[in-house]
């Protein structure tokens, strides 16, 4: 068997944790393979509204193994705020969540280490998460990094070897802090995450492929935040690239099936760095207030712009993306006109690839569109798509070279329309 991935094309909330339960009834397995609880995944269904961190979002469809990939990092106090919220909720967790004894762990040093190093950056912070991603993943390439695994065997020594090294580059920034509270909830979440299968997924995943299972890998943040092809150093610290689920999951590149990805109809990005279309004016405004774009972990305002076609024709080369899916079109269902960027204009000269640096001095080229001017959020079939939301998707299908398959209406799991096309 295959495995399909999905993954984001912008800068991460695309939708994914929306389309990934939609899609799970069609999985037996659902697993993540990179990012941490800095991802914050939301779904709504049945009135109730649900926002996964670390948690693959095939938990809520029935009794699907959900895996949390060797390439995760996970914060145990977080996870078991999350986790504990769930099964209090009415979804039990422990029989179906696996997670591999070689994630990272987040220590709460990590986080402490992130605040500090995004200050001593100043004006060019990234805007992180504050979730210590960016330090966890450099102790896992510097192989100093602490797994899940290692709770298993001789955990306090290698705990206080790892916050030792920290405390003394804490230190050498003269960062000052208190963990007290924080580290005790994270050695809570310690004893909590022995309750769970540790697992080595890798093991089971292609164990579970060749009895011919069906496995979703469901990517977090975006393409345009992968730290290498993102728009460094204004990334996260993981592939979050197709091949991320290859070295997240243990997963040979000839396993990989069909790739989902996932746009939204505008663009968004939270945090600092390039974002060559974005609105400054009251459509920006207008994007935000409508389409509700505050951060699902952070509340930071989301910044809003038009949708960029050369960003996503990148992104759908290096990921190989056989399928798109349109997010969130019916935020945009009042506007008289849509406007897409076909390329870029850089130091006078119009290009229509991706160039090196988006810093500065890259200006978008706009296509105008009519609006549909429709309220689409109630459709079902694409027989009700109004003509100027075909003309809309044909525009975009032709410019990116690959089919859209799902257009999404609305928030809610029965918000969401298959097109019949091949
Ligand atoms: P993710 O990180 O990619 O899973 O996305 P987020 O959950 O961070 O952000 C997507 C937001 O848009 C969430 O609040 C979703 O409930 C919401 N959403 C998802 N699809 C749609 C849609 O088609 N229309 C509208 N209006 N909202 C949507
Ligand atoms: P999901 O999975 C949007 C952004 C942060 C910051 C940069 C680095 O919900 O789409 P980090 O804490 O990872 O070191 O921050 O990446 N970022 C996201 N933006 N959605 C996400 O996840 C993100 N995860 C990280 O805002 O700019
Ligand atoms: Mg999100």
């Amino acid at each position: 068997m295959k495995v399909d991935v999905l993954l984001g094309l912008q800068w991460g909330d695309e939708g994914k944790g929306k389309v990934v339960d939609v899609l799970t009834p069609r999985y037996d397995v659902v697993a993540r393979f990179q990012g941490g609880p800095n991802a914050g995944h939301t779904l709504e269904f049945e009135g109730q509204k649900y926002v996964l961190r670390s948690i693959p979002s095939g938990i809520f469809q029935g009794d699907k193994v959900n895996i949390i990939g060797n390439g995760v990092v996970l914060d145990p106090a977080l996870f078991k705020s999350e986790a504990e919220a769930l099964e209090a909720s009415g979804h039990p967790l422990k029989e179906r969540l696996h997670i591999s004894k070689k994630a990272h762990l987040i220590l709460p040093t990590h986080r402490v280490l992130d605040a500090a190093y995004e200050a001593a950056k100043g004006a060019s912070k990234v805007g992180t998460t504050g979730k210590g991603i960016g330090p966890t993943y450099t102790d896992k390439v510097s192989r100093n990094g602490l797994r899940v695994g290692d709770i298993l065997h001789g955990f306090d020594e290698k705990y206080a070897a790892a916050k030792a090294r920290h405390e003394k580059i804490l230190q050498s920034l003269n960062y000052s802090y208190d963990i007290t509270e924080a580290e005790k909830q994270w050695m809570e979440g310690i004893e909590y995450l022995r309750q769970f299968h540790l697992v080595d997924s890798e093991h089971e995943i292609n164990r579970l492929l060749n009895e011919g299972k069906s496995v979703l890998c469901e990517g977090a943040q975006g393409t345009m935040l992968d730290v290498d092809f993102g728009s460094y150093p204004f990334v996260t610290s993981s592939n979050t690239i197709c091949a991320g689920a290859c070295t997240g999951l243990g997963l040979a590149p000839n396993r990989i099936g069909e790739v989902y990805g996932i746009m939204k109809a505008y663009c968004t990005r939270v945090g600092a760095g390039p974002f060559p279309t974005e609105l400054f004016d009251e459509t920006g405004k207008t994007i935000r207030d409508l389409g509700h774009e505050y951060g699902a972990v952070t509340g930071r305002e989301r910044r809003c712009g038009w949708v960029d076609l050369v960003a996503l024709r990148y992104a759908i080369m290096v990921n190989g993306v056989t399928q798109l899916i349109l997010m969130k079109s019916d935020v945009l269902d009042a506007f008289p006109i849509v406007k897409a960027c076909v390329a870029y204009k850089v130091n006078g000269e119009e290009i229509d690839y991706f160039p090196y640096d988006i810093t500065e001095g890259v200006e978008p080229v706009y296509v105008e569109m009519p609006g549909w001017q429709t309220d689409m959020t109630k459709m079902t079939s694409e027989d009700e798509f109004p003509e100027e939301f075909n003309a809309y998707i044909s525009f975009l299908e032709d410019q990116l070279g690959t089919p859209i398959k799902i257009v999404s209406v609305g928030p809610d799991r029965e918000q969401t329309i298959e097109r019949y096309t091949e």
